[in-house]
């Protein structure tokens, strides 16, 4: 047995891929819910759910005077009702709440429009857990549509949606880089679009990754700074560190796009570049990597916002 403080076992648990649902209950006070990952239907016979909630949550105290909550399923494009629901130092909303529009069935308990399935309970038990307890739901209605999830794993939200094969996604871009010949795009249009893409694609991937991604990403960053001084291998692996982004993204329209600018830029790369445009390179990535890892969203777009400008400076472009 291996002694954990913690650390292993957060680690070992997040390898669970899971949904993420919001927990809702109307009080006196008002609605209030919670993001929640540790959810599990429990039985058929009664019809039972569970959801783990920590002790630290108001929301134990809410569901206790209201005897009812739901559970809303979230829909692949809910991230941001997932991110409102997680946020501390909120208060229930007398209104019904503010950012998100719901809807009450049998119990009064809110249930988030547009989730992919929900369970409408009152409260069969709640059971001691460690420094969680757990809600045991007695489900009232239940309902559901057709869709894809949103996804919960390694620490980050993700798609159900399959990788692209590499061959398909070359032919893509491929296709993308003849066309840019055919209308004769020069090195200025292509950093221009390129500055709209890919500060895009840098915040998407901040929280869209998980921390093994970062960590090859990084060792990108230390191989192209070995080779710094040969310019061609240089550009390859600087370019797959872009990539390498663009796929975090898990955006294929602009992954293809992105793939097809660098195809074509890296022309202008090896026959503009120097040492010192390499060396910073490599700092404008190790500073994107930094940002990336805390998953900011914003600050990694206007990180890589810095890193194209300094690449134009430092090519002397535009
Ligand atoms: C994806 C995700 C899953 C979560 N799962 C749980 C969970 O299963 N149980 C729990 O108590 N908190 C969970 N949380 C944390 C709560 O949503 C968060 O701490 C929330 O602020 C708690 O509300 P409170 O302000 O009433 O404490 C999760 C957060 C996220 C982002």
């Amino acid at each position: 047995m291996i002694p954990d403080h913690g650390h292993a076992f957060r680690q070992a648990a997040g390898r669970f891929a899971s949904g993420v649902t919001v927990v809702t209950t109307r009080a006196s006070e008002g609605a209030y819910g919670v993001t929640v990952s540790a959810f599990a239907s429990l039985s058929l016979n009664p019809l039972l759910v569970t959801v783990s909630i920590n002790q630290s949550s108001a929301l134990l105290g809410y569901v206790r005077s209201a005897e009812a909550f739901a559970v809303s399923v979230l829909a692949s494009d809910q991230q941001q009702v997932a991110a409102y629901f997680a946020t501390s130092g909120r208060t229930p909303e007398p209104a019904g709440f503010a950012t998100v529009s719901t809807t009450s069935r049998q119990t009064g308990a809110p249930i988030v429009d547009g989730c992919l399935s929900w369970f409408d309970c009152t409260v069969e038990d709640i059971l001691p857990g460690g420094d969680h307890e757990i809600l045991v739901g007695r489900v009232a209605a239940a309902g559901g549509r057709t869709g894809e999830p949103l996804v919960y794993w390694a620490g980050g939200y993700r798609a159900l949606t399959e990788a692209v094969p590499s061959d398909r996604l070359a032919n893509a871009s491929d296709g993308l880089a003849v066309a840019y010949h055919l209308l004769d795009v020069g090195p200025e249009e292509m950093l221009d679009a390129q500055s709209s893409v890919e500060p895009a694609l840098a915040a998407l991937a901040a929280t869209r990754t998980s921390v093994e991604e970062w960590d090859r990403l990084e060792e990108l960053v230390d191989q192209s700074e070995v080779v710094i001084d040969q310019p061609d291998e240089f550009n390859q692996l600087a370019l797959a560190f872009h990539n390498a982004i663009a796929e975090a993204s898990r955006n294929r329209v602009l992954q293809a796009t992105l793939a097809s600018l660098g195809q074509v830029q890296s022309i202008h790369y090896r026959d503009r570049g120097s040492r010192a445009s390499a060396q910073a390179a490599v700092e404008g990535h190790r500073r994107l990597l930094t940002v990336l890892r805390r998953g900011d969203a914003e600050a990694a777009r206007e990180e890589m916002r810095k890193h194209l400008d300094a690449v134009r400076g430092h090519l002397q472009i535009g």
